[in-house]
C-alpha cells in the first residue's frame, strides 16, 4: 500500500480532467484495509473510492483521500449442471471479464459488453444496458465494512438493487469497500434480445449466441457512444426520468410523439436523450464542453474543459428540459466538489 500526495487524477477519471487528490492510495491487497482504517484515511466524509473513474465528474481538486482498490483475480468457485460461479476482484476491468466469459460460452453478461469501468463499481451502479441489468447475475458481493472494521458478504437481495442504484449508494454509502463480486452465469444459452436494436437484428439472422450478442452490442455502442480513451465522457450523464402514470399521461397528451416505456410499479420511464435533443442540445458545444453529436445523453470534454464547464452545461440542460417538459433530470454521474 502506497500513499501518494497531490496526485493527478487525469488517468483515473474518464472525463480526462487534470484534477488533483490531496492523497491517493492504491491498495493491492484486501489485508491492507484494516491498516488503512487505522491510518485515518477512511474517516467519514474525507475519502472517495475510485475504480476506473468512468462515472464521476470532479468539479474541483479533491481535498481528501482517493482510494483505488486494485484487487485482482478471476476464480472459478463452483459449477453445477447449469451454472458457473465466478469470483472477480474489484480491480479487474469489467469488459475483460465479459470477454473471458463469452469466450468460454457462458451467458448472462454479454449484453453488458464494453461498459467502461472496474468490477468493483458494477454492483454499486447496478450497471445496465441493452435489456439487461447486472443484478440478475450477481450472487454475492464481498467487501470491507469501514465502520465495523471488518469484512462482510452481502447476498444479491441484501444489495437492494434498483435502476442504477444499490445499497452501496444508499445506507452503505461511504461505508463499504467492494473487494470482490461473485457472479452466477449460465452454461446454456438464454439470450435476452428484448432491446429493439438486438431484436430487429436477431429475428432475421441465425441463433443469438453470447458471442454474437457481444459483437452486436459492441457494434451498437461504438456507433452511438464515444470511446472515453479518445473523447472524455462518462457515458449517460443523466438517468432516464421515471414518473407516475398521471404525470406521464399529461406529458403524452401534450407531446404525443414523446417516447415512453412502462416501468416498475405502474410508473413510466421517459428517454432523457430524447428530451435533451428536443431542447436543441444535441451536438452543441460551449468551449470544450459539449453534448455528443450522436447521442444527446452523453456530455463530452473536447480537451480542455474543466469539471465546472461540464457541470455548468449540465445545469443549463436540466433547466431547459424542466422549462419545456416540467421534468427534473437526475444526474447519473457522481459529481464531486
Ligand atoms: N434518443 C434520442 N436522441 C438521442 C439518443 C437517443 O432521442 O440522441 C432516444 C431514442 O428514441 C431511443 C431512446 O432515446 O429510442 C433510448 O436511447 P438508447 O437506446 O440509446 O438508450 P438510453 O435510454 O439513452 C440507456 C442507458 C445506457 C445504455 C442504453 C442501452 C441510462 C441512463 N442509460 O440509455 O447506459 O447503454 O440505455 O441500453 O439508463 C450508461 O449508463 O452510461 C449508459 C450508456
Amino acid at each position: 500500500m502506497k500513499i501518494l500526495k497531490d496526485f493527478s487524477l487525469k488517468d483515473y477519471n474518464s472525463f480526462n480532467l487534470d484534477v488533483k487528490a490531496r492523497f491517493f492510495v492504491k491498495i493491492n491487497s484486501e489485508k491492507d484495509l484494516p491498516k488503512l482504517t487505522e491510518s485515518g484515511h477512511l474517516n467519514t466524509g474525507s475519502f472517495l473510492i475510485v475504480g476506473e473513474g468512468s462515472n464521476i465528474l470532479f468539479r474541483d481538486n479533491f481535498k481528501g483521500t482517493v482510494i483505488h482498490p486494485d484487487f485482482k483475480g478471476i476464480q472459478l468457485i463452483k459449477e453445477t449442471d447449469d451454472l458457473v460461479f465466478i469470483k472477480v476482484g474489484a480491480g479487474e476491468n469489467w469488459d475483460n471479464f465479459v470477454n473471458r466469459t463469452v469466450a468460454r460460452g457462458l451467458h448472462g453478461i454479454e449484453n453488458l459488453s464494453l461498459i467502461p469501468g472496474a468490477v468493483g463499481s458494477v454492483p454499486v451502479q447496478n450497471i445496465g444496458a441493452y435489456g439487461v441489468e447486472v443484478r440478475n447475475v450477481i450472487h454475492k458481493v464481498k467487501g470491507f465494512h469501514i465502520e465495523k472494521e471488518d469484512f462482510s458478504t452481502l447476498t444479491a437481495k441484501d444489495c437492494e438493487f434498483g435502476y442504477r442504484s444499490s445499497i452501496f449508494k444508499k445506507s452503505l454509502k461511504g461505508k463499504f469497500i467492494v473487494c470482490s463480486v461473485i457472479f452466477k452465469l449460465k452454461k446454456h444459452a438464454k439470450p435476452d434480445i428484448s432491446y429493439r436494436g438486438l431484436r430487429e437484428y436477431f429475428q432475421h439472422t441465425e441463433e443469438a449466441t453470447a458471442r454474437k450478442i457481444r459483437d452486436k452490442v459492441i457494434e451498437i455502442r461504438q456507433s452511438k457512444l464515444p470511446d472515453p480513451a479518445i473523447l472524455g465522457n462518462a457515458g449517460s450523464f443523466f438517468k432516464n426520468p421515471v414518473v407516475d402514470q398521471e404525470t406521464a399521461n399529461k406529458l403524452i397528451h401534450k407531446f404525443p410523439e414523446i417516447p415512453h416505456f412502462p416501468d416498475q410499479d405502474n410508473q413510466v420511464k421517459f428517454s432523457a436523450a430524447w428530451l435533451i435533443e428536443q431542447c436543441g442540445w444535441k451536438g452543441k458545444r460551449t468551449g470544450d464542453a459539449g453534448v455528443y453529436s450522436k447521442h444527446a445523453l452523453i456530455l463530452v470534454n473536447y480537451g480542455e474543459a474543466s469539471g465546472r464547464d461540464i457541470y455548468d452545461l449540465s445545469e443549463r440542460i436540466k433547466d431547459s428540459v424542466h422549462k419545456k417538459f416540467e421534468l427534473l433530470l437526475d444526474r447519473e454521474v457522481l459529481v464531486i466538489g
